[in-house]
Formats: C-alpha cells, sequence, structure tokens
C-alpha cells in the first residue's frame, strides 16, 4: 500500500510525533508498504516515494532530518495560519491510507479526523467526536461519570472564570492542576497550598484557555490499549523518581515499565474492563490507550483516553503487543487494519 505517515505539527508534542511516526515510516516499509514520513505543517517540497529514508530505524536521525524540513519551526507557528503544509494533503489524497503518527491538538483532537472525512481520506484511529471528547478532560470526565467509569473528582475552568481558591470549587488540597486539552504531561501540577496552586493556574493557563482542577489520588499508574474493542494486556508504570511527568516519560530509564502488570488476575481484568468501558464511554473506535491510577486498596480511577497514543517502538502499546507475541512492523499493519474496518 501506498501510505503517508503524518508526524511533527504544532502541538507541544511535536517532538514525540516525530519520533513515533519515523518508527511507523520505518516499520512499514518492513512490511514492504511503500511509506513516506511527512511533517503534516512542513510539508514536503519535492515527493518521491521512494525516498532513501528511512530504510532502518534511528531516532536521532529521524528527528534531524525531518527537523531538516524547517528549522524555524516557531517563527513559521507564529507567521503561518494555514496547519496544512506544501503538498500534503493532495499527498494524503493520493496514498491509500494515512497512518497518524500526531499527538495533540490539532491531530488528535478531532479537527483532521473531521477534514479527512470530508475528503474521503482514510487514516488510523478514532473518528472526530470521540478524538475531540477524549482530547478535553473536562468531557472526558463528564462522558466517564455519565457512563459510570471511575474518575478522580474535579472542575474544568476557563481562564475568565478562573477559581482562586479550593474553598469556593468545594474541593480540599492536594490537587493536581491540568491544561483541559494537553498531552505527555505537559501543563500539569500537583499542588498541596494556596500558594502553589496560583502559580499552578498561571502555569497552565500559559498553555490553554482551560484547566482542570483534579482531586489528587495517590497511587500506582496502569496503562491498557485497547484495540477494536478488546483490551491489551496491562502495564505498570512506576517512576524511579517523582511522577510521570514529561522528563519521565521521554528520559530513558526513568521509569520502570513493566507488561505484563505484576498484579493479580483479578485486578488485572477489571482494569482491562474498565478500559473498554472507557473506549465506549468516549465512543471510540479502531484503538486507543486508557491511563489510570490505582490506590493502594485497589480503587481504580481512569484519568484519561489518548486516541493516538505514543507509537515509537519502545512505546506502551507496542511493549502490550509484544506480550501477545506481536511485534512493532506487525502491530503497525493491525493498527492499519482495524482502522480500516
Ligand atoms: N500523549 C502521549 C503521546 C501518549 O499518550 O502516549
Ligand atoms: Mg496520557
Amino acid at each position: 500500500m501506498k501510505i503517508v505517515v503524518l508526524a511533527g505539527g504544532t502541538s507541544t508534542e511535536r517532538d514525540v510525533s516525530i519520533v513515533s511516526g519515523t518508527g511507523i515510516c520505518s516499520a512499514l516499509r518492513q512490511k514492504n508498504h511503500q511509506a513516506i514520513l511527512v511533517d503534516v505543517f512542513c510539508g514536503l517540497e519535492n515527493v518521491d516515494w521512494a525516498d532513501p529514508f528511512p530504510e532502518s530505524y534511528d531516532v536521532e536521525q529521524a528527528v534531524s532530518y525531518i527537523k531538516s524540513f524547517n528549522p524555524h519551526i516557531e517563527e513559521l507557528k507564529k507567521s503561518r495560519k494555514e496547519f496544512f503544509g506544501p503538498n500534503v494533503l493532495e499527498l494524503c489524497k493520493k496514498a491509500d491510507f494515512v497512518f497518524l503518527g500526531l499527538h495533540g491538538s490539532n491531530g488528535e483532537d478531532g479537527r483532521l479526523q473531521a477534514v479527512f472525512d470530508l475528503m474521503g481520506i482514510l487514516y488510523t484511529g478514532t473518528g472526530y467526536l470521540s478524538s475531540a471528547m477524549a482530547m478535553d478532560k473536562g468531557v472526558t470526565k463528564a462522558m466517564f461519570q455519565m457512563r459510570g467509569v471511575p474518575t478522580p473528582g474535579g472542575k474544568a475552568m476557563k481562564k475568565k472564570d478562573r477559581v482562586e481558591t479550593l474553598q469556593e470549587l468545594g474541593m480540599d488540597f492536594p490537587v493536581v492542576v491540568k491544561t483541559c486539552c494537553g498531552g505527555s504531561s505537559i501543563g500539569v501540577y500537583i499542588v498541596d497550598n494556596q500558594a502553589d496552586y496560583t502559580k499552578a493556574l498561571d502555569g497552565a493557563f500559559t498553555y490553554e484557555n482551560e484547566v482542570v482542577v483534579e482531586e489528587f489520588v495517590e497511587g500506582t499508574e496502569y496503562t491498557v490499549a485497547v484495540v477494536d474493542g478488546k483490551a491489551y494486556p496491562v502495564v505498570q508504570i512506576v517512576p524511579v523518581q517523582g511522577f510521570y511527568d514529561y522528563e519521565n516519560k521521554y528520559k530513558p530509564g526513568a521509569v520502570k515499565e513493566t507488561c505484563p502488570a505484576p498484579i493479580s488476575e483479578e485486578l488485572t481484568r477489571r482494569l482491562q474492563e474498565y478500559a473498554v468501558e472507557g473506549y465506549h464511554a468516549l465512543e471510540m473506535e479502531s484503538y486507543g490507550r486508557l491511563d489510570f491510577i490505582v490506590t493502594k486498596d485497589e480503587k481504580i480511577y481512569c484519568l484519561e483516553a489518548n486516541t493516538l497514543p505514543g507509537m515509537t517502538p519502545t512505546s506502551l502499546i507496542p511493549q502490550e503487543a509484544a506480550v501477545l507475541g506481536m511485534d512493532y512492523p506487525t502491530l503497525c499493519e493491525e493498527l492499519i487494519r482495524v482502522s480500516m474496518k
């Protein structure tokens, strides 16, 4: 198949996305597809399906390759209004399929999915509505609450309606303050006093106009992929230090990820059931990954759903697939298969 792998974009997770996209493109080439890696925002001036890169997987080479398309990305972000770079939509229309290696706003939030639906372009992952709902942590919480998926209590607030104290929100410290539509834990703060709460709001509102203030749940993080409505094995995530923030997410060795999670069969089953329930609560299709926190007394809380979860070769879903005996290139093909249904 002729496959365009879209990566990059303009979100705070641009760099992670480039690493995901590179891995996917390389894996699809190993499976003999004509795959091409395209930065959705920078575009490609000259399109060549037999472009020599990437024959083998190498993150650093990939990142410098794709960054070389436009080293002045920050300036371009300020000056250009149109999201799609030169040739991108034309190329996607010509391809048999588009694999979305994008993460975060303008890639994972349903807008691009809606454009592609209208243009008749086939792509990986769930549709525009579930993407939009899952991207917004306030809407996700409301949907989980409505459909009986356990989630920490919390409130969403807009910048113009900023609430300065927890009393007014009817909440107590500690709380988590996070951007409504962020990813990879950028703009997430755990706070236990008024001064830090004020600072956290200031910080979170520099990224977005809406934030969520959520009851802090102490426990261990788990994540479960759901592919075509079925749960994959559970991963346990334990940071070596601190919490599972951006640095710990992407610094090798900073977290211990264990799959299958070293927990009872019963807890595994419950997590997998809630993952599937969370997936349906947000009307997700094709695939996604749901993140959880579990307290010492095994109370489960679903934190969020990722509709285009990390897909570097060492990301969480590839680890889960490996436990099922599926290697990374086969997983990439499987995600295409379930998305074409
Ligand atoms: N937002 C990151 C890429 C993830 O969920 O894996
Ligand atoms: Mg997440």
